[in-house]
């Protein structure tokens, strides 16, 4: 019985994410952590439950999310499968479900993957280490909804507790609580 833990990152926090979920499982489900970009020759087949995150980087997931999904959708659909999104209009408590964050929402509503269940969760916000314009871009948006704009700052919004739920989620579509 085996976890397949897929995710997609720019700058990190997603690849945390799926670690975190694969140390949370620990004792009840091995697991592999692997990046969409390397999942080519990954046989889904494989595993007992197969879970996939990924975060926004100007309103889009990485292209490899729908690449994946669509070269392997009836393997997704016909196993216990985890879908979560990692963005930072989900640091508001109240764009953080399914339902309620744009891009997960979005992503749900025109996929032809049909998740087990699903999850948002806040991501970073790491000024000092984007490049120029990247910084003067989010340091916008984020005058423009309310968040840090003070670029010295790293903040990490991630409550990982919610990742651990999360994580208990999976080994129970799994079968293993
Ligand atoms: C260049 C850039 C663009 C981003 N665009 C968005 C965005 O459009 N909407 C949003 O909610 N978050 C946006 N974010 C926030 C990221 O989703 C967040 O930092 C997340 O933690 C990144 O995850 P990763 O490190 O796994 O790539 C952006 C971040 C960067 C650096």
């Amino acid at each position: 019985m085996k976890a397949l833990l897929l995710y997609s990152t720019t700058d990190g926090q997603t690849r945390a994410i799926a670690s975190y979920i694969a140390n949370s499982l620990q004792g009840s489900l091995a697991c592999d952590v692997v990046d969409l970009q390397q999942a080519g020759s990954v046989k889904l087949a494989d595993y007992t439950v197969v879970a996939i995150g990924a975060s926004i980087r100007y309103g889009h997931f990485n292209p490899v999310l729908d690449k994946f999904v669509k070269q392997h959708t009836d393997e997704l659909n016909r196993l216990p499968t985890a879908f979560y999104g990692v963005n930072l209009t989900a640091r508001k408590p109240e764009k953080r479900t399914p339902q309620t964050n744009p891009y997960v929402r979005k992503f749900l509503l025109a996929s032809p993957w049909r998740p087990t269940v699903s999850a948002v969760f806040a991501g970073a916000l790491r000024y000092p280490r984007y490049r120029w314009l990247d910084k003067v871009m989010i340091r916008f948006i984020m005058r423009m909804t309310g968040g840090e704009t003070d670029t010295s700052k790293e903040v990490e919004y991630t409550d990982w507790n919610e990742v651990g739920r999360f994580a208990q989620e999976i080994a129970r579509i799994a079968g293993k609580q």
